[in-house]
């Protein structure tokens, strides 16, 4: 019997070719796994009007971590009109799968390395080593949303003054999307930051959220980080707002460490940090909770690029790599990071991104042969 089992779930459009090319290389590395194929992505909710059937959660259940490709989703009008004919009209609702993915298995962590490796064209600056730490349940991800507003949602937030003056508007012409936000998942992210910090040798955690108008939840954010921070009196905990941190990240991106935030400041500070070693095609991602996680790279299904053989397939073995750590499997970690650091040096092998002209298969043969 292999030592691990791994869920296997292409999902949509390139993720295919990168998960190929992630299997050329695990394969080589001779890593010991059986791999469990599971349903996922927008064909599933086209033909069966769900993205993530309960099989494919079923059979998650039965394996040790998964591995996904990538994920197309869109717009609620867009979404209706995929849909199979005959399933129109019976109330179902598209939700992305990798949100629901999050939430039903509490993948409570989303862990995203951004390093500029040296060599690579593509750096904005050669010294950036960042990681951030989003919440990754909670917050504006949470899915509680209303349009039209139920009259008995609105007379409950009328309970806040500030309410009153949308009164007049009309249930029908106002949505609410919420960030609800607890102590318990405030406290969770802060302390694996810290965690990572102190582990990895980091010398600041920054707190990136927007307390000065989010009062509630950023404030929660905020108040909670200071008392985790008194646990760690050799980092030091720095606090910015998003709107600043972006700025700063371009401006200053090396002297930042590590960085918390809330799941959408965190979402979009994990896109700009990506923008700045060497872009999507670099920025892998771990979903991790207590006892289950799923790697899926940063990018997305990219339809555009699909069918071409021509994407960058580093995103995957780097989140591969990010599998392996959280596997345990430091060696093999060490050895598929440095066969990567390896080929981006040499600069000789890469794809379009790079100004190169390899094909997602050559670059994963290439790195093959350096482990
Ligand atoms: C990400 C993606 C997802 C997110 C989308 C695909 C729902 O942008 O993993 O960062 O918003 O979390
Ligand atoms: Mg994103």
């Amino acid at each position: 019997m292999a030592k691990y089992k791994i869920a296997w779930m292409p999902g949509d459009g390139v993720g295919n070719e990168v998960m190929d090319a992630a299997r050329i290389v695990l394969d080589a590395m001779k890593f010991d796994a059986e791999y469990i194929p599971a349903d996922i992505g927008w064909d599933f909710w086209c033909k069966e009007g769900d993205a993530l059937p309960q099989r494919t959660i079923d059979a998650l259940k039965k394996t040790d971590c998964a591995l996904f490709g990538a994920i197309t989703s869109k717009p609620k009008e867009e979404a209706d009109q995929e849909l199979d004919p005959s399933l129109r009209d019976k109330g179902l609702v598209y939700f992305s799968p990798i949100v629901r993915l999050r939430q039903l298995f509490n993948l409570h962590t989303n862990l995203r390395p951004c390093k500029a490796y040296p060599g690579n064209p593509l750096n904005y600056k050669d010294s950036i080593d960042l990681v951030v730490f989003r919440e990754n349940t909670e917050g504006m991800y949470g899915g509680v949303e209303f349009h039209p507003v139920p009259q008995t949602v609105f007379d409950a937030l009328c309970e806040h003054p500030k309410m009153k003056r949308f009164g007049e508007v009309g249930l029908d012409n106002l949505a609410i999307s919420t960030r609800i936000m607890t102590r318990g998942g405030c406290k969770s992210i802060v302390t694996q930051a810290f965690e990572y910090a102190k582990k990895h040798g980091y010398k600041t955690v920054t707190l990136c959220d927007k307390p000065n108008v989010l009062r509630e939840t950023g404030g929660l954010m905020m108040r909670t980080a200071r008392e985790v921070a008194k646990g760690y009196p050799e980092i030091e905990l720095w606090e910015t707002n998003i709107d600043a941190q972006c700025m700063w990240l371009v401006r200053k991106p090396e002297e930042y460490g590590v960085i918390v935030a809330s799941n959408m400041f965190g979402d979009i500070l994990s896109d700009l940090a990506a923008g700045l070693i060497g872009g999507l095609g670099f920025a892998s991602a771990a979903n991790i909770g207590d006892n289950y996680a799923v790697f899926e790279p940063t990018h997305g299904s990219a339809p555009k690029h699909f069918g071409q053989n021509k994407v960058n397939p580093m995103a995957m073995l780097f989140t591969a790599k990010l599998m392996l750590d959280w596997l345990g499997e430091l060696d093999d970690a060490a050895r598929l990071e440095n066969a990567l650091a390896t080929v981006i040096k040499e600069g000789k092998v890469g794809t379009y991104d790079l100004g190169l002209s390899n094909s997602t298969t050559e670059v994963a043969e290439e790195i093959a042969r350096k482990l």
